[in-house]
Parts: C-alpha cells; sequence; structure tokens
C-alpha cells in the first residue's frame, strides 16, 4: 500500500517537482498496483493501476493546481483564493456529523483522522467551465469514514457544509452565492470507492486555496461537486439541494456527472483545456472513469438528470 501521512511528510520531502515524479517512478517499480487493492473494485484494479500510471505522466504543476483556482469565499478570480485564503485559520478545526446515523458527533479534526489510512491518488479534475487538471490528491475514502457513523437505512443521501465565517472567508460578505457553500451526493456516489476526502496534493498538506484542511473530490463529477474546507456532514433522506442548484438550477443539477454529450447552457461540455497545455483535449464520459461508475447511473436519463 502506498500510505503517507501527510502530517508526517517534512517540506524537504516534496518540495521539488521533478523528485517527486521520479519518486513516483520508484513507487512503480514496487508494484503500483496496489493503490486500489483493498477496497471493493478488485475486479477493475487493473483498469486503476493502468490509469493511475498513464496520468502519472499527465501531472499538472504544483504551481497550477495552487493558483489557478475557486474558492468563492476568497473572491470569484482565478488567482484571488492564492492571494486571499490565508485569514482561514485550519487549526484547530472541528467536523459535525449527525442526521440519519447512529452515531453522530463533533470531532476534533485530529481525531476524526486518527484511525484513516491516507493514501496517494491521481485523479483527472474536470472543472465545468472547460478547462481541466491531474492531480496527485492524498486523501481517503470517503465511505470508510462514513460507515462509522453507522448511518442508518433512511440515509439516501449526504450533504456537506463550508465553515460560515465571513471573517475568516470575506468573501461571504458578498452575495455571489448563497451562504455557507453546501453540496450533496447520493449515498451510493459517496460510499464508492473513488469518491475520497482530500487532505493533501502532491504529498503535502492541502493549502488553504485548495480547501484545507479536508475537501471533498469526486473524480467522475465536475469540480464545483468537491466542496472545500468541510465543517459538517449531514446523512438525510432527501436530496439536499447544493450551492449551484439554488444560485442557477437550470445551468446546475444535482448530480454533475462530467458528460461530453450533455452541454451546459453557456458552455459546450464535448472538449477541456487542460492547464498548461494548448490544444484541447475530448472530454471522456464520466471523466473517464464509467468502468468504476456508469453502473451508479443505470437507466437514468442523464439528459434529465444532469
Ligand atoms: N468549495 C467551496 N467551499 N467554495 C467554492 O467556491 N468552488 C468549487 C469547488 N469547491 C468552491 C468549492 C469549484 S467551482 C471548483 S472547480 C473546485 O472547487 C476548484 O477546486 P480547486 O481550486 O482546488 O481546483
Amino acid at each position: 500500500m502506498i500510505i503517507r501521512k501527510p502530517q508526517a511528510l517534512k517540506d524537504h520531502d516534496v518540495t521539488d517537482e521533478s523528485l517527486y515524479r521520479g519518486r513516483r517512478k520508484f513507487i512503480k517499480t514496487m508494484g503500483a498496483g496496489s493503490i486500489l487493492l483493498g477496497s471493493s473494485l478488485a475486479g477493475n484494479v487493473l483498469n486503476a493501476k493502468a490509469r493511475q500510471d498513464d496520468l502519472k505522466n499527465e501531472l499538472t504543476s504544483y504551481k497550477d493546481i495552487t493558483t489557478y483556482n475557486n474558492f468563492y469565499e476568497f473572491g470569484t478570480g482565478k488567482s484571488d483564493p492564492a492571494k486571499n485564503a490565508h485569514t482561514l485559520k485550519t487549526s484547530p478545526w472541528s467536523v459535525t456529523v449527525d442526521g440519519e446515523c447512529a452515531k453522530p458527533g463533533s470531532f476534533a479534526l485530529e481525531d476524526l483522522l486518527k484511525p484513516m489510512q491516507t493514501e496517494e491518488r491521481i485523479y483527472r479534475f474536470r472543472c465545468v467551465e472547460g478547462w481541466s487538471m491531474v492531480i496527485p490528491w492524498m486523501g481517503f475514502e470517503l465511505g470508510k469514514l462514513l460507515k462509522r457513523f453507522e448511518p442508518t437505512s433512511k440515509a439516501k443521501y449526504v450533504y456537506f457544509e463550508t465553515l460560515l465565517d465571513p471573517e475568516q472567508m470575506p468573501g461571504q460578505k458578498r452575495s455571489v452565492l448563497e451562504w455557507p457553500y453546501v453540496e450533496g451526493l447520493r449515498i451510493d456516489e459517496a460510499m464508492h470507492p473513488l469518491t475520497l476526502l482530500a487532505t493533501g496534493i502532491y504529498g503535502k498538506d492541502l493549502l488553504n486555496q485548495n480547501g484545507a484542511p479536508l475537501r471533498l473530490v469526486v473524480p467522475w463529477k465536475y469540480g464545483f461537486k468537491s466542496i472545500k474546507s468541510i465543517v459538517k456532514i449531514h446523512f438525510l433522506e432527501e436530496q439536499p439541494i447544493s450551492s449551484w442548484q439554488k444560485a442557477n438550477a437550470v445551468e446546475y443539477g444535482f448530480y454533475s456527472n462530467v458528460n461530453p454529450n450533455v452541454d451546459h447552457p453557456r458552455w459546450s461540455q464535448k472538449r477541456e483545456r487542460r492547464i498548461g497545455e494548448f490544444r484541447k483535449r475530448k472530454t471522456l464520459f464520466l471523466n473517464g472513469y464509467a468502468d468504476e461508475v456508469a453502473a451508479l447511473y443505470k437507466g437514468m436519463d442523464l439528459k434529465k438528470y444532469y
């Protein structure tokens, strides 16, 4: 298993990206196929391994990942979060888990993370605006965390909330969105082994602009589903309404699956510009994760449930 706890990493471990890429080669020779072993997707491990190997050669630079961001709590420009997110205090941090579960509670981040084994997952990341990246996340499967709270049979959905504090997040003083930022997943999407809670990128702890200390990553969905700086996880029976649905339900649906066949009213979704590249690439159905997740949407009209 490639398990590195970001907390245990020192800066000099990973300051140089070329060193990092070199280390990835080394990991490969050790057998990177272990990346998804232990998950319930045993049958897809080979696919997953091949994909990780391919994506390793397409990694977006650390600089681009940490300076080209969407985090409206710190401004609506792409460079605003890197400039402004230093006002967010990520320690101490606590997360409340409640709703339809047998073991709700409020947890200090350290206690929440202590039993979780952090590992690296290299995922494609596709923004609905038409740009994309390849990001080496550090994180753990959301499902493994959620099971600890023993969701009841009524827990059909999971809802997440970002911190609400306009002093730390000055963008919340403007009503560009309804605050706090909220998102939701169907429980089977949340429990899927590809769905992560991320704590780091390139082996380092998340920077504030990327959603420190804890953010969601759902690689087959548009980037806006990956809610940042999470303080609340709530199990519920009814489908929740996300921030972007509240802002514009015609443009943003609940599912938000990457789908080149369903255009956003203002943007075609057929192609994407990988940050750092000039020529556009074709966008892949479910962002290239169809083998693993298409079954979640069997029989659903994805034009209707966009
Ligand atoms: N989470 C919060 N709380 N606030 C935001 O504005 N933006 C979303 C998502 N999560 C956002 C958020 C959008 S639109 C995208 S594309 C991704 O974060 C961007 O993640 P990145 O900046 O790490 O690339």
